[in-house]
This record gives structure tokens, C-alpha cells and sequence, in this order.
């Protein structure tokens, strides 16, 4: 049953029978590379739907810089058959010239949750190939549920955002990030990263684990939180981008905080750049 597709008709065909049968369909874009936080997105997809599409596209359109989406690890092979153990009852791994065939003239531009943050550090651009290519991935997947990490916290929001706006009629779902033992949250980019280097890339959850501890001793003060988190990252050798606290809805930065209320943070390890995040008060 298990099939890697290239096009979206391929796809369409290969999801009727399921559609027919009024199976459910869960769908978990990625760009491959994958690790064990896709693999639990794929297997949090596998234990709610009979029919789970995993997409594998480097998506050109968010990525700013040419070198990045040249160096971006293209492991396709090994990545079908660790989509296929996790649960994956599907692949879509489209070449670019499906997904943006000549011609194309269409932008999906989301304002507001895309200003800050990662939208900042990475060009307007970034968020506007995301919310493009997700956009297209969930109207050729036409998946029940969509299955994203809460990793990537603001992309997260921004799809939010505009499957609400555009009435996309796929459920967005946003499972916990995965880290290993030591807390790192996992990414792609960490194998880059010396044995130092990956000391030094604990602050990032340290600096947000720290905070929690505070809000539960009672610091209610978010610019407190912040400068010592940029302390303990400091301190580290790594070098902070951002370091905030921010309303898990719209981004934008809190000074006081209610259930919910999230702590963001991006740095530079030597040259790999990283982001975490963390709920600072859960009830
Ligand atoms: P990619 O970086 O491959 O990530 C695919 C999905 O895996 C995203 O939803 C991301 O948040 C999630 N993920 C990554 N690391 C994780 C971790 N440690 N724990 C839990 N989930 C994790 O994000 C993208 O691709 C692209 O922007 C995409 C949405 C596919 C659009 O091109």
C-alpha cells in the first residue's frame, strides 16, 4: 500500500479510495532530513488517522540565503523508509518544478504574526514561502488533520493564522517539541555542531527552563526573565538574536504573564543558528 508519489494528481489518485471510504487522512509537511521530532509528528499522525501523507520538499521559496537551500541535506532514500517504520502510509516528494511550475504569480503574505522573530532575523521573505507552500501542500494533501512542532513555535502561529483566515478546511495540530536527554531540542542543523559547541547550545534550554523556575517562584517581571536568560546564554559563548516573551497567539511581546504565555529564543553557536521555545506559566 505504502507509495512515494511526485505529483499532486498521483497523490489525489492515491488518497480517493481512503477519501471514498471516509478514512481518516492526518498529513506532516517536512523538507526530509528527518530525525525522531518528525518521526514522533508522523507517529502522533499514524495513532489518529488510517491514511498518513508525509511530504518531503526543500522548499526554495523561504529560504533567504542561496547556500543555505544549496547545503541543505538531501537524504531522500533514508528518509522514505524512516517516514515508512514511523507509520507513514505515504510519501509526496514533488520536484520543484511541480510545486512552482512557469508562471507562477501567487504570493500568500500573512501580516502581524510574521513581523517579529523569525520573520526579522529572516527576511519577510521566509514566512511568505512557508505560508505559500503549505498552502499549496494542504490543498493537494486535502488531509483531515495537519501535524506541525511546536519547535518551530511562530510557524506554527502563522499557519494558524491563515488556514483561519482562508478557510482551509484541514485541522492544524501542534505536537510537543522533541529534545534529547540533555534537553537540546533536536534539529537538523545540531550534527553541525562540535562537542563545545553543543555544550554551549544547552543554554538555549537552560535559559528557558530558568525562566519557568523564576515564574514559579513568582518573577513577574518579563525584562527581568529576559536579562538573565541572556546572561546564562552569554555566559555560554552563544550569541542571542532574540530572547522574549510573547503572546502564543500573535507574537507580540508581553510584559505580563497569563497561562499560555510563551519564551522564545534564537542564537548563534559558532555559525550554526538555533531557536527553542518553552510555556512559561501553564495554568
Ligand atoms: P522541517 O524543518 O523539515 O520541519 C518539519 C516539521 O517538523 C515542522 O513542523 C517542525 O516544527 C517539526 N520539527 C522539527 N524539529 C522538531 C522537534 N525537535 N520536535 C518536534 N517537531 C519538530 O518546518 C519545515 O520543515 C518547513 O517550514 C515546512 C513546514 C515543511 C514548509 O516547508
Amino acid at each position: 500500500r505504502f507509495l512515494v508519489v511526485r505529483t499532486v494528481a498521483e497523490l489525489r489518485e492515491r488518497l480517493l479510495p481512503a477519501r471514498l471510504a471516509g478514512e481518516r487522512i492526518g498529513f506532516v509537511p517536512t523538507m526530509g532530513a528527518l530525525h525522531d521530532g518528525h518521526l514522533e509528528l508522523i507517529r502522533g499522525a499514524a495513532a489518529e488517522n488510517g491514511e498518513v501523507v508525509v511530504s518531503i520538499f526543500v522548499n526554495p521559496t523561504q529560504f533567504n540565503d542561496p547556500a543555505d537551500l544549496a547545503s541543505y541535506p538531501r537524504t531522500e532514500e533514508r528518509d522514505v523508509e524512516l517516514a515508512r517504520s514511523a507509520g507513514a502510509t505515504a510519501v509526496f516528494a514533488p520536484s520543484a518544478g511541480e510545486m512552482y511550475p512557469a508562471g507562477f504569480s501567487t504570493s500568500v503574505h500573512v501580516t502581524g504574526v510574521t513581523e517579529r522573530w523569525e520573520g526579522a532575523s529572516r527576511g519577510a521573505a521566509h514566512f511568505d514561502g512557508v505560508a505559500v507552500v503549505v498552502t499549496k501542500l494542504l490543498s493537494a494533501v486535502g488531509a483531515d488533520t495537519a501535524y506541525f512542532g511546536q519547535k518551530d513555535a511562530q510557524q506554527v502561529a502563522v499557519v494558524r493564522r491563515f488556514a483561519t483566515d482562508l478557510n482551509l478546511p484541514t485541522r492544524i495540530r501542534s505536537l510537543p517539541t522533541v529534545r534529547d536527554a540533555d534537553g537540546l531540542a533536536l534539529s537538523s542543523r545540531n550534527v553541525r555542531l562540535s562537542a563545545d559547541d553543543r555544550e554551549a547550545a544547552l543554554s538555549l534550554s537552560r535559559s528557558l527552563a530558568g525562566a519557568r523556575r523564576r515564574v514559579t517562584e513568582g518573577e513577574t517581571d518579563t525584562a527581568v526573565l529576559a536579562a538573565e536568560a541572556s546572561r546564562i546564554l552569554s555566559d555560554a559563548g552563544a550569541s542571542v538574536e532574540y530572547w522574549a516573551v510573547v503572546d502564543p497567539v500573535t507574537f507580540e511581546p508581553l510584559d505580563a504573564i497569563v497561562p499560555g504565555t510563551l519564551a522564545i529564543v534564537a542564537a548563534r553557536v559558532g555559525d550554526v543558528r538555533l531557536i527553542d521555545n518553552a510555556v512559561l506559566s501553564d495554568d
